[in-house]
């Protein structure tokens, strides 16, 4: 199985870009916010827990994302690999999925890093907040805090995966299209 990663801040499009790279390589796109989200919708206990922390824009425990997306990698069949959105988020699931991987000799292939200012990730959030009604998109505090939790917890994944080569960033500026072409171009590489 091959393991890829969307990495990028809060509203950059890795979710908008998953499903046709998804498609075009093959691979199964695992979002741990989208998971979480589904169990928010069904009222399981996990979901009520995740509620309070992601609707302040904080992070949920290791154990809960790293549980749901193992069972997800255990269930593989008929596709290259993965094509992970939202994890890992800190170097401790960073580590941990290296750990997870090696049970099974596998590893993370690449990196790919959808690139776009603060300002923009702003603008992008406020954009969709009006279309799909994400709780965690409702409050100016909220959106400011994964912003920041972005740069403290997030950012440092990148000279991490750096040091071990693994690191591509694409400019996440353009028009979907453009930011697919990219992405497909790094793939490919
Ligand atoms: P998650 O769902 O991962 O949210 P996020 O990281 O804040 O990222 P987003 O989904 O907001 O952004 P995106 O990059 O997918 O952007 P999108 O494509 O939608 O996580 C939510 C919460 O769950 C976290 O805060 C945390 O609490 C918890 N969580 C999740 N994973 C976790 C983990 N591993 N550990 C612990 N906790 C975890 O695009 C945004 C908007 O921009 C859309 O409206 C889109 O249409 C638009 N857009 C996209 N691309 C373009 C473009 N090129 N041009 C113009 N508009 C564009
Ligand atoms: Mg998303």
């Amino acid at each position: 199985m091959k393991y890829y990663i969307l990495f990028g801040p809060p509203g950059a499009g890795k979710g908008t870009q998953a499903g046709a790279l998804a498609q075009k390589y093959n691979l199964c796109h695992l979002s741990t916010g989208a998971l979480l989200r589904a169990e928010i919708a069904a009222g399981t206990s996990l979901g009520k827990q995740a509620k309070e922390l992601i609707d302040k824009g904080n992070l949920v425990g290791d154990d809960v994302v790293e549980g749901m997306l193992e069972s997800r990698f255990a269930q593989a069949s008929g596709i290259e690999g993965f094509l992970l959105d939202g994890f890992p988020r800190t170097i401790s699931q960073a580590e941990d999925l290296d750990r997870m991987l090696a049970k099974t000799s596998d590893k993370v292939e690449k990196v790919i890093s959808i690139m776009i200012p603060d300002a923009m990730v702003a603008e992008r959030i406020a954009h969709r907040a009006a279309i799909e009604g994400r709780a965690d998109d409702a409050s100016e505090e909220t959106i400011k805090n994964r912003i920041a939790t972005y740069h403290a917890k997030t950012e440092p994944l990148i000279e991490f995966y750096k040091a071990q080569g693994k690191y591509e960033e694409a400019d996440g500026r353009g028009t979907i299209e453009e930011v697919h072409d990219a992405i497909s171009a790094i793939m490919d590489k």
